[in-house]
């Protein structure tokens, strides 16, 4: 028995570790590192309708635990990654999670069907700005998230889930998502920062604002996820600041089913296969699994 292996909406995983999207690109800048089947899945950078070339340089800077980011959801449009990245991947035995997103739900529910042979399970990128909610991010807007899942699930046959920022009322949208009939939900998103360059008198990031993630913000992801598996039945890939085995466990306990790890791959590219050996030393001489450890923190 595979003391990792996770069942989440219906797929089978080795183990629960995956990339989070926007931090492994769709996987080719890693081929030749490791096996990319040796992951639980890799979760792709954030695709939409038609290419996007995203934000001004400098586009990333490093923070006291972490970093900030302002990429613009540069991608390449969704017809590219059909035809050069998603066939490839597939062909290398990984599991795919597909980070979708758009303007409008009809541009969320397009690009989840045109993926959806090649994706183990589609998440939805909610935190960017929707035109008819007077651009306020879907994050922030319960009822206009709750259409885009409603438009994605007409559109695929695959288990939908829902990635949800810390900002904005996180539950309140998780309820209106759940209503709308999302399968599951990965947290946590980034939340906004800024460095401001003492030589310049500028802000550093080409977009000023950028996201925080990394270390700093595992406490608030644990927090999330915790109250999160307290209102929902619906699985969680828990995701802020993971690196370790101790980090992936303790997401585990606040309820993460999978795990996801971004900014640990900017320090070492070898972070997420480093994290599933990890765990797979971990659980080698013990009684227990990985699932055992889920949600542990609200038993009793
Ligand atoms: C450079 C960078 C790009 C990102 N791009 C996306 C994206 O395209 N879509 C998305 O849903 N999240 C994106 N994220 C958020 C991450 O997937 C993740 O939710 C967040 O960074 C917290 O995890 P971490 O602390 O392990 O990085 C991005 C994060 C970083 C650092």
């Amino acid at each position: 028995m595979n003391p990792l292996e996770v069942e989440f909406l219906g797929v089978r995983f080795p183990n629960p570790v995956v990339t989070a999207s926007g931090t492994f690109n769709y996987g080719r800048e890693y081929a030749h590192l490791y096996p990319l089947s040796r992951l639980g899945a890799i979760t792709t950078k954030g695709t939409s309708p038609r290419p996007i070339a995203g934000a001004p340089p400098p586009r990333i800077t490093e923070t006291p635990a972490g970093m900030l980011n302002a990429i613009g959801l540069e991608n390449k449009g969704v017809e590219a990654y059909l035809q050069d990245e998603l066939p490839w991947l597939k062909a290398l035995g990984a599991r795919v999670i597909v980070n979708v997103f758009g303007e409008r739900p009809q541009d969320f529910a397009y690009v989840a069907a045109k993926v959806s042979p090649y994706a183990e399970l589609i998440e939805l990128n909610l935190s960017c700005p929707n035109v008819h909610g007077g651009g306020l991010p879907y994050a922030h807007d319960p009822r206009a998230a709750a259409e885009v899942v409603r438009a994605v699930k007409g559109a695929t046959d695959r288990p939908v889930i829902a990635k949800l920022s810390p900002e904005g009322p996180t539950l309140e949208v998780a309820e209106a998502l759940e209503a709308a009939g999302v399968d599951g939900f990965s947290l946590i998103n980034t939340l906004r920062g800024m460095r401001i360059d003492l030589e310049t008198g500028r802000p550093i990031l080409g977009h000023r604002t950028g996201g925080l993630s990394g270390p700093a913000i595992r406490p608030l992801a644990v927090r999330l996820i915790y109250e999160l598996y307290q209102n929902t039945d619906r699985p969680i890939i828990g995701m802020g600041g993971v690196r370790t085995v101790e980090d992936a466990l303790e997401l585990a306990l606040a309820g993460a089913r999978m795990v996801a790890v971004g900014t640990a791959t900017f320090a070492d590219p070898y972070a997420p296969i480093k994290l599933v050996e990890g765990l797979e030393r971990f659980f080698a001489d013990r009684e227990d699994t990985w699932l055992d450890w889920v949600g542990g923190a609200h038993a009793g």
